[in-house]
């Protein structure tokens, strides 16, 4: 059995008033303990969040990590060690704000994934493909390819401490979801394509869905056989809504 996870992806948003509130809020919310939950601040606020959720199951990670693990010559980038120096457990990897609007290679992503877990965090690869994409029928192929560049140089062991995230670019902060049978078709996909390198591997990987993911559309998304659970973008800075979606992960 796969631990459901919801995660939280904070983005580019907060200020050390409004993360103090958000974090006072999530402390008053019923999380179910058989859901692993996850938050992931701007990195200036990782200790804020890290010292406000302590005694209560939500661990932090990182929105991006540099590609290399250890320590150097890098002005502005923030290393995996450092992350994990200060408590971070996971770090998110080739989300497609950063693939598309900053120009992070599959190489790249690649890269941030292994030094990721060299430093002892667990990735959380993202994976997607654009509205353009969807139309032209490519949908399965980008994500493929996606995820062959960081098996072909991580191998299939990596995944067995790393969980994927398909969001689909369209549904972004956009409020339209990708229907549950849309993206459970490319969870199973991508669990087709791990099963061919593994079953065993392929059968523990959790396999999140991101994209406009709401308290009223989660429990349908998540009923999917291959959904376990979410990445979550603006319903997660409300702590009422993001408390639902993980209670839809528990049941
Ligand atoms: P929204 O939930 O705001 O659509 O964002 C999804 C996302 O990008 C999470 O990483």
């Amino acid at each position: 059995m796969r631990r459901p996870m919801v995660a939280g992806n904070w983005k580019m948003n907060g200020t050390r008033a409004s993360v103090a509130e958000l974090i006072e809020s999530l402390r008053l919310q019923q999380l179910p303990a058989a859901v692993e939950i996850a938050v992931f601040p701007s990195c200036v606020y990782i200790s804020q969040v890290l010292d406000g959720v302590n005694g209560i199951e939500i661990a932090v990670g990182a929105q991006d990590g540099a590609t290399q693990a250890g320590f150097g010559a890098l002005t502005g980038e923030v290393s995996p060690a450092q992350l994990a120096d200060v408590g971070c457990k996971w770090v998110l990897v080739g989300h497609s704000e950063r693939r598309l609007l900053l120009g992070e290679s599959d190489e790249v992503v690649s890269r941030k994934f292994s030094a990721a877990q060299a430093s002892g965090l667990k990735p959380v690869l993202c994976l997607g493909e654009t509205l353009e994409e969807r139309r032209a029928g490519k949908t399965l192929e980008v994500v493929e390819r996606q995820l062959a560049r960081v098996l072909d140089d991580q191998g299939i062991a990596a995944f067995e401490s790393a969980v994927i995230a398909y969001e689909p670019v369209w549904a972004i902060g956009s409020g339209l979801t990708a229907t549950p049978q849309q993206a459970q078709e490319v969870h199973a996909a991508i669990r087709e394509q791990l099963s061919r390198r593994d079953r065993r591997v392929a059968e523990g990987v959790r396999l999140l869905y991101g994209g406009s993911v709401k308290a009223e559309n989660a429990a349908e998304l998540f009923s999917m056989a291959d959904i376990d659970g979410g990445l979550i973008g603006g319903a997660s800075l409300k702590a009422d809504e993001f408390g639902a979606i993980c209670r839809a992960a528990g049941n």
